[in-house]
């Protein structure tokens, strides 16, 4: 595939969407398509509020295999360009869908989490989020006020935390270069976010190896893996990871 790369600095508010599929070389599974997470579990029993208060164990449980895998996995070529392009350009942001942690630990630092974080948790009962970075299962189930504790993630048919959008709203309403990575595009409100970049006047790129619902809107398309479109689009192949 011929990739022509990018002059940055014709660029001045840089914008990366992401979703599973930004993750997916690094070794996590995607939630739909083969191997998709949502195949093998009905999110109805494991990613849904009222999931939690069925079975708050079952639900820890499917979270704490969620950050098992994600600690077996590292960043791959793709963030690593992200996060060097953060270092050397003003306005580089990160808007993800993902909860998995990987964007930050490449070194990104702008990263706007929609769906929230497996390494956080909250006490709903005091309205306090913790962060649990304990290397393994969530360090606790239950708060020191007796009541359970629930991952700090955006389940089915939960809101989005409001400012989390507004600021997700900000940053993408002022792209000039929005580039979407591995993502279906079927989840709202993040599914709006090219339509919204597009009416801000931004040049749109999609990096996905399959078309999406939402491929008609962008102004290029390269239907290969993040990880190399990435190396090749912002010229850093001597990074060499495949
Ligand atoms: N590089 C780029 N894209 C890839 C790669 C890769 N190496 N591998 C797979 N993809 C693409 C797939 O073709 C698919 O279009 O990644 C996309 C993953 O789509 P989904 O599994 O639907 O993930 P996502 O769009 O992030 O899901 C959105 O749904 O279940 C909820 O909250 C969950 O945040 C998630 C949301």
């Amino acid at each position: 595939m011929n990739i022509t790369p990018l002059n940055t600095t014709d660029y001045d508010h840089i914008v990366f969407f992401t979703g599973a599929g930004m993750s997916a070389e690094s070794g996590v599974p995607t939630y739909r398509g083969s191997g998709g997470i949502w195949h093998e579990y009905r999110w109805e029993d494991y990613a849904s509020q009222e999931a939690w208060k069925r079975n708050p164990d079952k639900v820890f449980d499917f979270h704490d295999e969620r950050r098992k895998e994600a600690l077996k996995c590292n960043p791959h070529a793709g963030h690593e360009v992200i996060a060097l392009l953060e270092q050397d350009h003003p306005d580089v942001s990160v808007v993800t869908q993902n909860i998995d942690g990987m964007h930050q630990r490449s070194g990104s630092r702008k990263v706007t989490e929609l769906h929230g974080s497996i390494w956080r948790i909250r006490c709903e009962e005091e309205g306090v989020i913790h962060e649990d970075m304990n290397p393994g299962p969530y360090a606790a189930r239950k708060c020191n006020c007796g009541a359970w504790l629930r991952p700090d993630i955006i389940w089915f048919s939960d809101y989005l935390n409001p400012n989390i959008l507004s600021q997700a709203d900000e940053i993408v309403s002022r792209a000039d270069l929005f580039i979407s990575i591995g993502t279906s595009g079927v989840v709202w409100p993040a599914a709006g976010y090219p339509q919204l970049a597009k009416s801000g006047g931004a040049k749109l790129i999609e990096i996905n190896p399959e078309p999406t619902e939402l491929s008609h809107l962008y102004d290029q398309i390269y239907p290969d893996k993040a990880g190399k479109v990435l190396q090749k689009l912002f010229d850093l192949l001597h990074l060499n990871i495949t």
